[in-house]
């Protein structure tokens, strides 16, 4: 049976991979990838002399300088001489970035790594570079082809997406950082026989990288909000309503290091509220269990004690939700309430909803006891 299966599965176009990645050029829209030569220095040294690149690349010297470049021109001689590949990518003749891959193991797989020089970022380069990368390994028996983005790279990581990846898992604490932190890896692959569609998001991001009333503003959550956060999530009010053990300021930071990529790949939405005469931290307010085949999710929120009885809730919840009807294939808004937060009941009241069902005894309350869950719904217009 094991045998059968075997014969089965994909093989690496020659068996074992033996061949070497011929220098060629590859020439994709307007850009051309090509080896790079020393008339490329100064425009390394550039790409490479960025806060961005030195943050999300922390094995390269910072600050960069010529001789480092140098040094990089010949790394890239050796690692075609070892069997992989190292190009520049250009457009109009001018260096615009690098990508390479290692060579490739027996198995006919290897690694994909990028970076874009500042002066040509958000324009699709890395992701067009990738894929027309990948294709030219595919047509050289490459089996498959592997890209690791810290989780905080939402750049990289949604390049990974538009070139026709697909995720496959994370490396917890695998990467050394400049700071002495170790970061997560989101680990993407891509195989020969992968239709290597790049997928939309299901949750596509904010246009103005905000939502606001005027009063309020909806804004992703970072790391600089976990602090706020966690004073809030200390608050008696907050923690009476909360489930699940109260978190510590390192989960918080934790979290708010992971809001990106949870995002991205549909998980939930997690954003701060914030008083928009001020910019001041109010509150928190969340999109998750988000079930795209049900085209369900669950609306969460908490405020911070000073801004209760403004209405900032109510005019966040409706911002999201509003946003979620249009700009998501969503169609059922759902939110869980303690049967005793009858302040909770009023936003949702407020913001449209509906109380649909009462789940008995299904939040566990701090004090060990469990308390009936209403659900309300806020339906997708008709
Ligand atoms: C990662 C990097 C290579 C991307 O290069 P690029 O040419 O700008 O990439 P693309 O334009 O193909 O795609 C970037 C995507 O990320 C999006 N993006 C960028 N920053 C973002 C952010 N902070 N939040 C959300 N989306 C973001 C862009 O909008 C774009 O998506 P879209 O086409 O859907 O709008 C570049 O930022 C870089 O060199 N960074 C430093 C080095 C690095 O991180 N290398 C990769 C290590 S794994």
């Amino acid at each position: 049976m094991a045998a059968r299966l075997m014969g089965s599965w994909p093989r690496p176009a020659h068996g074992i991979y033996r061949d070497m990645l011929p220098r060629e050029v590859i020439s994709t829209g307007s850009l051309l990838l090509r080896p790079p030569a020393d008339g490329d220095v100064q425009d390394i040294v550039r790409a490479f002399d960025d806060p961005e690149t030195g943050r999300f690349l922390p094995l390269t010297p910072l600050p960069y300088r010529a001789e480092d470049a140098v040094e990089y021109l010949k790394a890239a001689q050796v690692k075609w001489e070892g069997g992989g590949a190292e190009f520049a990518i250009t457009e109009g003749g001018r260096y615009v970035g690098s990508i390479g891959v290692r060579a490739p193991d027996q198995w006919g797989v290897t690694e994909i790594g990028y970076l874009v020089a500042p002066w040509a970022r958000g324009r699709g380069v890395a992701a067009t570079a990738t894929r027309a990368l990948t294709d030219w390994l595919f047509d050289r028996g490459v089996r498959r082809v592997e890209l690791q983005a810290e989780v905080e790279n939402v750049a990289s990581l949604r390049v990974a997406v538009k070139s026709g990846f697909r995720e496959e898992g994370r490396r917890r604490e695998v990467k050394l950082l400049r700071d002495g932190r170790y970061a997560d890896l989101i680990t993407f692959g891509r195989l020969a026989h992968d239709p290597g569609d790049a997928e939309e998001p299901y949750l596509p991001f904010f246009a103005d990288g905000q939502l606001t009333d005027g009063v309020v503003r909806l804004t992703p959550m970072t790391v600089d909000d976990a602090v706020p956060f966690n004073a809030m999530m200390a608050e008696e009010a907050v923690a009476a309503y909360s489930v699940g053990p109260a978190g510590t300021l390192d989960d918080h930071v934790r979290r708010c290091r992971n809001t990106g990529y949870w995002w991205l790949s549909g998980q939930r939405i997690e954003l701060a509220i914030r008083d928009a005469a001020t910019d001041a931290f109010a509150g928190h307010v969340q999109l998750m269990q988000v079930a795209p085949v049900l085209g369900q999710a669950m609306i969460g929120y908490s405020l911070v004690s000073a801004y209760r009885g403004r209405g900032f809730m109510t005019r966040a919840v409706n911002l999201l939700v509003d946003w979620t009807f249009a700009n998501t294939a969503l169609h059922r808004v759902v939110a869980g309430t303690d049967e005793s937060n009858t302040a909770s009941h009023a936003v949702l009241e407020r913001a449209g909803f509906t109380r649909e069902c009462r789940h008995r005894q299904l939040l566990p309350r701090p004090d060990g006891t469990r308390a009936d869950d209403i659900e309300w719904l806020r339906l997708r217009p008709a």
